[in-house]
């Protein structure tokens, strides 16, 4: 597609998050963000210790047409000068993205743009190029509520999943742990507090999978191992809950230290002429500092440039649908309005599904 400038909407309501947003790719494939509203449910599902998905849908219903509005309005576009209109089709809570989908469809229909179905993963994969020029192929971690996942970004559309999780998410295991210690939710933030004061050697906890040969995670006997030990403190002091986040944080470090060299590996393997290769880490466990270290040092040894989007654009939000529908659009990879909403929909269609990563429903 030949066109110079492309201004996008986007939409997000794959999960608990309501989001509308604006963006611009220039000639040069720059991108620009103009506007990027985002309304976050987590005060609904807060007591239910997780998302609901019947509370999720009405909500998204409750607030999107406001947000939309909003988002076009500080973009100070009409619904005219746009070039296509993207929404997330999966994967995700199916009735929070038949909402968005069906939206943007209706724009796409009323103002004859092209629509763009767009996988979420993909909008975190693609999200670093919407900030900076970022040469393909590269290494994208991805570390959320839903989804733990290594893929290699060859090009727009083009994936290959180099490992996942075996059965819970990262995020997912800082919730439970978080659960369990009476911590609230979401649990990640309120471990790392907790971690700060308290002494990581003090458990022994598993580091599951390390030194395997491939890069794939487990965290469910992880989080087993953290509930025997927090039952077997029976009421637990503040520094007991200190200690455990410690010991909890310190066994991921040392997971994903492991993992995330192995998976250099592999991807030198697959690429051995790319010199210096971006290392992207997307999805909200990203915010955590002690991981965020682990990596750092794991991409500086291999010789990889890491690239952390800042939170907003990390966690899940519509610029980054917005933009991944420019890029698609860009080469004119638009899709027709009878796209399908999908819960599951994996990056890599080519490798064989891993049962039991990522919950149906689940965040991406
Ligand atoms: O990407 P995100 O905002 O939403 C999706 O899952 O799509 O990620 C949310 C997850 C939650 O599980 C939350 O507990 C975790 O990211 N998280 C953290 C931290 N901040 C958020 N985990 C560990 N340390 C943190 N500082
Ligand atoms: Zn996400």
């Amino acid at each position: 597609m030949d066109q110079a400038v492309l201004h996008i909407l986007g939409i997000e309501t794959s999960c608990d998050e309501t989001a509308a947003a604006v963006v611009r790719r220039d000639s040069a494939g720059r991108g620009e963000i103009l506007s990027n509203r985002v309304l976050s449910q987590t005060r609904e599902h807060a007591p239910y210790g997780g998302v609901v998905p019947e509370i999720a849908a009405r909500a998204h219903i409750a607030h999107l047409d406001r947000l939309v509005a909003e988002a076009m309005a500080e973009s100070g576009l009409g619904f005219r000068e746009l070039d296509g209109v993207a929404a997330t089709a999966g994967p995700g809570l199916l009735g929070g993205l038949l909402v968005g989908l069906t939206m943007a469809k209706a724009i796409a229909l009323a103002q004859g743009k092209p629509l763009l179905a767009i996988n979420h993963l993909e909008g975190h994969a693609l999200t670093a190029r919407l900030l900076q020029p970022v040469a393909f192929p590269y290494l994208l971690l991805l570390v959320s509520g839903g989804h733990t996942q290594f893929q290699i970004v060859e090009g727009v559309g083009r994936y290959h999943r180099l490992g996942s999780t075996i059965d819970d998410a990262l995020g997912e295991a800082f919730d439970k742990v978080a659960k369990l210690l009476g911590l609230g939710y979401p649990g990640g933030p309120q471990v790392e507090a907790r971690a700060r004061a308290g002494n990581p050697q003090r458990f022994a906890f598993p580091r599951p999978l390390k030194g395997r040969k491939d890069c794939n995670f487990s965290f469910s006997g992880l989080k087993t191992a953290v509930r025997e030990a927090v039952m077997s403190l029976g009421e637990p002091s503040d520094q007991d809950i200190a200690d455990v986040c410690a010991s909890f944080e310190a066994a991921v470090a040392e997971t994903l230290a492991d993992r995330l060299a192995r998976a250099v590996q592999l991807f030198r393997a697959a690429h051995p002429g790319t010199a210096s290769p971006a290392l992207i880490v997307a999805g909200g466990v990203a915010a955590n500092q002690r991981l965020k270290a682990v990596v750092a040092d794991v991409a500086a040894t291999h010789g990889f440039t890491l690239i952390v989007p800042p939170p907003r654009l990390c966690t899940d939000n519509a610029a980054m649908i917005a933009w991944a529908g420019a890029e698609r659009l860009h080469l004119g990879l638009t899709d027709d309005l009878g796209a399908a909403a999908r819960a599951r929909w994996p990056l890599d269609q080519t490798q064989a599904p891993v049962y039991g990563a990522g919950k149906l429903g689940a965040k991406a």
